[in-house]
C-alpha cells in the first residue's frame, strides 16, 4: 500500500438490485455481470476494486459507457453506498462518517464537477463560482474576492455579473471549474467533464487543467470515454470493463503493455515502437504526466515547454495524430454535440444489455 495514497478503495463491491447480499455471494463465487443480470436480475456496478489514488496527482478513470465510472467516483464522496468494501480519504473510513463529518467531507475536502455543470440559472456567475465559501458563512466581501481570483484564473474576468444563459457551454464549464476551486478543496471529482465540450474547447480546457495542476497539485479524478485526454491528464490511468479494473498503473506502461484484448482494442492504433523509442526518457515522462510537481510556476518558460512536450507526444503518435486530423474535421463542420467523445462510446459492445440493465431497476 503506497504512503502517499490520499483516498484508497478497498475490496469495494456495488450490486444494483433487490438483494445485492446473495448476488454478492455469486459473484465472489466467479460470476460475471451478465450471467449476474440474465440470472438474478442484479447489475454488477463494481467488482472488487482497489485502486489507491495518489495525492496531488491525476488519477484517469476510463471505459467503455457502462462499465462503472461514474458508479466509482460517486463512491468517494458517499454519493452511492457500496456493497461490500472500503473507502478511506485521508486514512479515515468514510463509511463510518456520521452526517456532519459527511458534510464537511462533501463541502470542504472534495469539489465535483459533473459533465453538464449544474449552474444555478437565477445566480450571477459570481455568485455560482462563490457558492461554496458563502454557504459555508464567509463574509461577501472575502468570498467575492476568492471567487473574481478564480474566475480570473479560469478566463472568465469580465463575466462575473452575467448569468449562466448568457455563456457558452465551454464558459459554463470553466465557471464549474472555478467554482470548484473557490471552495479550495484539496480533492476535485471530475465525471466527463469535459466530454459534452467541442473538440477545440476542450482541449483548452484540458489544457487548462493541466496548467492548474501545475500550480495547485490538487488530487484529481478525472472520468472520460477519450484516450487522448487520458493520456493527455494522466499521472494514474484506471481501466474499467463491466465493473472490474482490467488494468491500472502509468499510462506510457499501459499504452505498451496493454494487459488485455479490452484494452488493446483501444490502444491498437497507438504505434508502440515509436511511443518507446521516439522519445526520450524525460521527455516521456514529462509528456505522461510525470514531474508535474517539478514544474515550474506559471509564465515560466520551463512550464510551457513542459506543456509543449506533453501535446507534441501525443501528436508524434501516428494512432493520435488520426484522431486529432478526424477531430479537425469536426471542428471545421457544423456543431456535432458531443463529437469529441468518439472512439469508446461509440464502440460499447454491450450498448443493449446496458439498456436492459439500467432498466431493470429504477435509477
Ligand atoms: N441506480 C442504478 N440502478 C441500477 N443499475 C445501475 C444504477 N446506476 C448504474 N447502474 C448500472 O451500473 C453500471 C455502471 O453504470 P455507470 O453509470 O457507473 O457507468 P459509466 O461507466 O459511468 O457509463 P457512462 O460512460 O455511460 O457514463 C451500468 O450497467 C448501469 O446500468
Ligand atoms: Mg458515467
Amino acid at each position: 500500500m503506497s504512503e502517499d495514497a490520499k483516498i484508497r478503495i478497498r475490496d469495494l463491491y456495488k450490486i444494483f438490485g433487490e438483494d445485492p447480499q446473495t448476488a454478492l455471494e455469486a459473484v465472489k463465487g466467479g460470476m460475471g455481470k451478465p450471467e449476474l443480470l440474465r440470472e438474478t436480475n442484479h447489475v454488477l456496478g463494481l467488482c472488487d476494486i482497489n485502486v489507491d489514488i495518489k495525492d496531488g496527482l491525476t488519477t484517469v478513470i476510463m471505459g467503455l459507457s457502462g462499465s462503472g465510472k461514474s458508479t466509482l467516483i460517486r463512491h468517494l464522496n458517499r454519493l452511492i453506498e457500496p456493497t461490500a468494501g472500503q473507502v478511506l480519504v485521508d486514512g479515515e473510513d468514510i463509511l463510518e462518517y456520521g452526517p456532519s463529518q459527511l458534510r464537511d467531507l462533501r463541502r470542504r475536502r472534495m469539489s465535483m464537477v459533473f459533465q453538464k455543470f449544474a449552474l444555478l440559472p437565477h445566480r450571477t456567475v459570481l455568485e455560482n463560482a462563490a457558492l461554496a465559501l458563502a454557504v459555508s458563512g464567509v463574509e461577501r466581501g472575502d468570498y467575492e474576492k476568492e471567487a473574481n481570483k478564480w474566475l480570473d484564473r479560469v478566463g472568465l474576468e469580465g463575466n462575473a455579473n452575467l448569468y449562466p444563459h448568457q455563456l457558452s457551454g465551454g464558459m459554463q464549464q470553466r465557471v464549474g471549474i472555478a467554482r470548484a476551486l473557490v471552495s479550495n478543496s484539496e480533492i476535485m471529482l471530475m465525471d466527463e467533464a469535459f466530454s459534452a465540450l467541442d473538440p477545440l474547447i476542450r482541449t483548452d480546457m484540458q489544457d487548462l487543467l493541466v496548467e492548474l495542476q501545475g500550480e495547485l497539485q490538487k488530487t484529481v479524478v478525472f472520468i472520460t470515454h477519450d484516450l487522448d485526454e487520458a493520456l493527455k491528464l494522466a499521472d494514474h490511468l484506471v481501466i474499467l470493463n463491466e465493473g472490474v479494473v482490467v488494468q491500472q498503473g502509468e499510462p506510457q506502461h499501459i499504452l505498451l503493455h496493454p494487459a488485455d484484448p479490452y484494452i488493446e482494442d483501444f490502444v491498437s492504433d497507438i504505434n508502440r515502437a515509436r511511443a518507446q523509442g521516439a522519445l526520450g526518457d524525460d521527455a516521456r515522462r514529462r509528456s505522461l504526466g510525470q514531474g508535474r510537481r517539478r514544474r515550474d510556476r506559471p509564465g515560466s518558460d520551463a512550464r510551457g515547454r513542459d506543456q509543449h512536450l506533453r501535446r507534441r507526444h501525443l501528436q508524434e503518435l501516428p494512432g493520435h495524430q488520426g484522431r486529432r486530423s478526424g477531430r479537425h474535421a469536426e471542428d471545421e463542420g457544423p456543431r456535432q454535440g458531443a463529437g469529441a467523445d468518439q472512439g469508446l462510446r461509440q464502440r460499447h459492445p454491450h450498448e443493449d444489455e446496458r439498456v436492459r440493465g439500467g432498466g431493470a431497476f429504477h435509477r
